[in-house]
C-alpha cells in the first residue's frame, strides 16, 4: 500500500534533517502509526474478549515489541530466540504463545522455563514428546482439503504445519489424558489476505471444531486464536481489508457458538503484518545509475534490508524524495549491491528520471521485511529508527564486519575429533570420498 499520505507528508518534511544526522540507508517506523492501527484493530473486535499476540518475527524489534506490550498484547513466538527477546522485555507467561513447528527438545524445555507459555502443538506425535505436558495447551489445527483459496501459504494439504482434522479430536483427549486442563485452539492457513470474509471463516471454521470438542469431549475451549495473515495492500489497486466488517461477521460468529453452546471462548489474533506493515518505510541513497540492455538504479541498499521483492516478487511502493510531481519518467529496475540478481526492489517500474544522490523511499517495509534479512556476501543490514512526534531515534544500529564474527568465537569453535579408529580398514581412496 502506498503508505498512508498522513505519514507521507510528516515524513516527507523531516526526512532532509533525518538523512543529514542519520546517513542512508534505515529502515524508519512510525510509532503513531502503529499504535493507531492496533487500536483500530481492536476497537472492532471490543464486543469480545480479544487479544492479539503481535508475531514477533515480522518485526523482532525490542523496542516495537515494548510499544506492542504497552498497547497491552500478547507475543506469538516461534524459536528459542524470540522467546528470549520477549521475556526480556517483560511478557508475562500468560501472554506469549510458542508456535514452533517440527519442534526440538531443547525448544519444549526454554518454552517449559521462567513460568512456561501458552504451548502450542503442531502435530499430535509432539503430544508424547512434551517432557512435562503443561496445565495449559493449544494445538494447531489443519483443516486440509476443507480450505483453500490462500494464493500465498496455499492449500492446506500441502502445509507442513498443524494437526489435521482427523486427528484434532484424539489430540486433545490424549492431552488430557496427560493432565491438560485449559484448552486453545490455534490455526494459521493464510498470509496477506485481503478478503475480510476468508478471515471471517478462518474464525468459523475453528468454531466448528470448538463444537466437536464440546460435544464429544465435553471441552471448553479457553481461546480460539485465528493466527495472523490480515493483509495490506501493497499494490495501489489492491483494496485494504475491510476490519470492520469482518470483526462484525467474527463478532456474531462468536455470538451464535454462545447461544448455542452456553459459553464463549476468548478471540486471540497474532496478527504482525497488518500491524506494523505500512508503518515501515525503506529509505536509500541512488549511488549509480547504468544503462545496459535495461536501465538499472543502484541504491546503497540491497535485499537484505527488504526480502519480500527477491523472495516472493513482491511489490513495494517506491517513490523518490521530491520528485512526487515531476513528469518526466522512465522505465528501470531498482537494485542492491548483492551479487545475486535478484536483487532487486522494483523491476522495469516506471520512474522519475533519477540522478545520483536522489532519495528513494520504499513503502511497506514494516513487517517480514529486514526481519527476513541476511548477510550472504558479508552485506551488512542498515540501521532502523523510530519516528515518534516530532523526534527520531536510532533503536538498531547498522551492522558492523565485527558482527559477522560473533559465531567465530565459543561454542563449538575449535572443537576437534579424530576418527582414526572408526576409518580403520578404509583405503585412502575410499576416505577422500567420505571426508
Ligand atoms: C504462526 C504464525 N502466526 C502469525 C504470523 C503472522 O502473520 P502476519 O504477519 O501475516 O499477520 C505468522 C507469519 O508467518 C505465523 O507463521
Amino acid at each position: 500500500m502506498p503508505i498512508s499520505n498522513a505519514f507521507r507528508k510528516r515524513l516527507f518534511a523531516v526526512l532532509p534533517k533525518i538523512i543529514l544526522n542519520f546517513g542512508t540507508p534505515f529502515i524508519l517506523y512510525d510509532i503513531e502509526g502503529i499504535k493507531e492501527t492496533y487500536k483500530a484493530l481492536a476497537a472492532c473486535f471490543e464486543e469480545l474478549q480479544y487479544n492479539n499476540f503481535f508475531a514477533v518475527k515480522a518485526t523482532p524489534e525490542p523496542y516495537i515489541l515494548e510499544i506492542m506490550r504497552d498497547l497491552g498484547c500478547g507475543f506469538d513466538c516461534s524459536s528459542i530466540p524470540e522467546l528470549l527477546m520477549v521475556r526480556k522485555i517483560g511478557a508475562k507467561p500468560e501472554d506469549i504463545m510458542f508456535t514452533s513447528n517440527n519442534t526440538s527438545e531443547q525448544e519444549f524445555e526454554v518454552a517449559a522455563a521462567d513460568g512456561g507459555c501458552i504451548l502450542n502443538l503442531d502435530d499430535i506425535s509432539l503430544i508424547d514428546q512434551v517432557p512435562k505436558m503443561p496445565e495449559r495447551i493449544c494445538f494447531r489445527y489443519n483443516p486440509g482439503p476443507a480450505r483453500s483459496g490462500n494464493v500465498i501459504i496455499g492449500d492446506p494439504v500441502e502445509s507442513k504445519y498443524g494437526v489435521p482434522d482427523e486427528d484434532i479430536i484424539e489430540a486433545y483427549a490424549r492431552a488430557k489424558e496427560r493432565g491438560a486442563a485449559i484448552f486453545g485452539l490455534h490455526a494459521m492457513i493464510c498470509s496477506n489476505e485481503l478478503n475480510y470474509e476468508y478471515l471471517a471463516e478462518n474464525a468459523n471454521m475453528l468454531i466448528n471444531v470448538a463444537r466437536r470438542l464440546y460435544d464429544e469431549l465435553g471441552i471448553e475451549l479457553e481461546f480460539i486464536n485465528i493466527g495472523g495473515g490480515i493483509g495490506i495492500p501493497y499494490k495501489p489497486e489492491d483494496e485494504p481489508v475491510d476490519i470492520i466488517r469482518m470483526g462484525s461477521r467474527i463478532t456474531e460468529i462468536m455470538k451464535h457458538f454462545e447461544n448455542d453452546i452456553g459459553y464463549m471462548p476468548k478471540l486471540y489474533t497474532e496478527s504482525g503484518r497488518y500491524i506494523t506493515g505500512p508503518h515501515g518505510v525503506l529509505v536509500m541513497s541512488v549511488q549509480n545509475i547504468m544503462n545496459k540492455y535495461r536501465k538499472y538504479i543502484g541504491t546503497d541498499a540491497c535485499m537484505n534490508a527488504n526480502m519480500r521483492p527477491a523472495m516472493y516478487g513482491a511489490h513495494h511502493e517506491i517513490s523518490a524524495l521530491g520528485k512526487q510531481t515531476t513528469t518526466s519518467k522512465e522505465v528501470v529496475d531498482v537494485v542492491g549491491s548483492l551479487c545475486e540478481n535478484n536483487d532487486k526492489f522494483a523491476i522495469q517500474r516506471v520512474l522519475p528520471k533519477l540522478k545520483i544522490g536522489d532519495i528513494l523511499i520504499q513503502d511497506d517495509v514494516g513487517a517480514h521485511s529486514v526481519a527476513m534479512g541476511f548477510n550472504y556476501n558479508g552485506r551488512l543490514r542498515p540501521k532502523q529508527l523510530a519516528l515518534e512526534y516530532s523526534t527520531v531515534h536510532c533503536i538498531r544500529r547498522k551492522q558492523v564486519p565485527e558482527d559477522l564474527d560473533i559465531t567465530l568465537q565459543g561454542g563449538d569453535v575449535g572443537k576437534t575429533i579424530q576418527l582414526h579408529q572408526e576409518l580403520k580398514g578404509v583405503s585412502h581412496e575410499q576416505t577422500k570420498q567420505i571426508t
